[in-house]
């Protein structure tokens, strides 16, 4: 019988000294390099250090999980062969595809390689190793842990607003990595400043998939840790001849990087609203095909991890929530999953109180659904600080501007049923949803001076609700959630690692 077990109980076993997912293979390309001895030059050159994808996984099936291995290289032609299984016997072979994907911006004219390795027919929550050979040399081996199946504890990360090659996204990396989560959750804005290939390759890949753990240089958190994500404003570059968001291809021909880095579930609707794409039609071509099914579907999708559900969705402006067939699909996913805890996670956070996106409340329509099927969290970023509501009801009394695409006003009035008897502490029973921005995950951060000041977390237009009961703009941070069974454990951790905000939740 397979043995199965969590990356917590692994890591345990092995004295809970390593997280190291890639050892050293050799003078392989993963070990630390010694600057006295000369290393031998792997072709071709790297551009992204294999990272573990979730791929398209949705619902818990035993033996049918699966696991996207990709990687990334300049284009030069190689010959790649993945091994994986449950110890280092192997046994199994991955397929592998290769695309290729333009650039041609003004920072980098290079072309690229992106591969993909299928790794399937997978138990849940069960830990494998691969190993990675290139032109028949070993070059890495590591390790992942695949979804657990219902009944199993979870811990995981969420975060946005990262990646601009400064050191709080690296300090945020490295405490996510302190925490052993069993994924991330990125809430939006996973590169600046436009979601391009060579942004990732420059401000994403280097600092979450660095070699070494380090607050200074980031962590070894992809090659063995999937990063799910939704897609944000930041991710599409560009604008149209009517000045509305468009990836434009003539512009930055690797634009949408979101869509051919990130391997998801495919299990979304097609778009009503797709992201708008411009520009040559080679170019379009060109990233059509990089992305295959995943441009536009990978928008919005759903995936179940443990006792948890996760629906995430694209808000970006040129999206109408009041679309009937994306609400229906919606209505569908949460009322055909069976999960304890159901999230729900977009980038545009329908309820904060910042000074920057306030008015792109567009999301709050869909508050009825969350409570029809008793979401517990909703999880957001774009604010560049951390929030979270007391939990809520909300009832919105005009939609019109949430229809609004593209327009910066997108205010939706509404009424207010605020739970507070929740403290998260004695109270643990919340009343409503609880919402989260936690967009303090790298990039500056917004509102100095609210964190000590909550008077200035009250909104007029909102008739002055105390929604917000939470507020730290004054650091970076993340925010860690372990699910056991029916209790719910929030903690926020900042960019050194101390606590500034915990909370329970029970469901008994
Ligand atoms: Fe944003």
């Amino acid at each position: 019988m397979k043995m199965q077990f969590t990356r917590r109980q692994f890591l345990r076993s092995a004295g809970g000294i390593t997280f190291l997912a890639l050892t050293p293979a050799g003078r392989g390309l993963f070990a630390a390099t010694d600057p006295r001895v000369v290393q031998p030059v792997l072709v071709p050159l790297f551009t992204a250090l294999p990272y573990v994808q979730p791929g398209d996984s949705s619902k818990l099936v035993p033996g049918k999980e699966s696991i996207r291995l990709a990687w990334q290289t300049e284009a030069r032609a190689a010959d790649f062969a993945v091994r994986y299984g449950p110890d280092k016997a192997y046994g199994r072979t991955a397929a592998i595809s290769r695309n290729e994907r333009t650039q041609g911006s003004k920072e980098d004219t290079e072309g690229r390689f992106n591969y993909a390795a299928t790794l399937e027919g997978l138990e849940l929550g069960a830990r494998y190793l691969y190993e990675v050979k290139c032109n028949g040399q070993l070059i890495a081996e590591g390790f992942f842990t695949t979804r657990q199946p219902r009944g199993q504890p979870v811990r995981f990360a969420a975060f946005g607003d990262n990646s601009f090659g400064e050191v709080s996204d690296r300090a945020i990396a490295y405490q996510t990595y302190q925490a052993h989560p069993d994924f991330v959750m990125n809430t939006g804005d996973n590169v600046y400043e436009g979601g391009l290939d060579n942004e990732y390759g420059r401000y994403f890949f280097p600092v979450y998939n660095a070699d070494v753990a380090s607050p200074r240089g980031g962590a070894p958190l992809l090659r063995s840790v999937p990063f799910y994500t939704v897609i944000a404003n930041h991710d599409v570059h560009g604008k149209d001849a009517h000045g509305r968001p468009a990836a434009n291809f003539d512009q930055d021909a690797d634009s949408l990087a979101y869509y051919t880095n990130f391997h998801l579930p495919l299990n979304g609707p097609a778009p009503a609203q797709p992201t708008p794409i411009i520009g040559a039609a080679e170019k379009l071509n060109a990233f059509r095909a990089c992305a295959g099914p995943r441009f536009p579907r990978t928008a919005n999708y759903s995936f179940d991890y443990g006792d948890a559900h996760f629906l995430c969705l694209d808000a970006n402006v040129y999206v109408d929530p009041t679309n009937a067939a994306l609400q229906a699909w919606i209505e569908d996913d949460l009322r055909s999953t069976d999960a304890a805890w159901k999230f729900v996670v977009y980038h545009h956070p329908a309820f904060n109180v910042g000074l920057e996106h306030y008015e792109e409340q567009h999301m709050r329509v869909l508050h009825p659904i969350w409570e029809r099927h008793g979401v517990a969290f909703v999880l957001n970023g774009h604010e560049h600080s951390y929030q979270r509501t007391r939990p809520l009801r909300f009832a919105p009394k005009d939609s019109a501007k949430a229809s609004a695409i593209n327009q910066k006003d997108r205010r939706v009035p509404g009424d207010f049923t605020i739970d507070r008897a929740f403290d998260g502490d004695k109270v643990t029973r919340a009343e409503g949803v609880i919402h989260l921005t936690t967009g303090a995950g790298g990039k500056h951060l917004y509102d100095a001076g609210f964190s000590s000041d909550p008077s200035k977390w009250l909104r007029e237009d909102d008739g002055n609700v105390d929604y917000v009961e939470r507020f730290v703009s004054d650091r970076h941070s993340l925010t860690l959630f372990d699910i056991d069974a029916q209790t719910l454990l929030l903690r926020q951790i900042d960019e050194f690692g101390i606590e500034i905000d915990r909370i329970r939740v029970t469901k008994a």
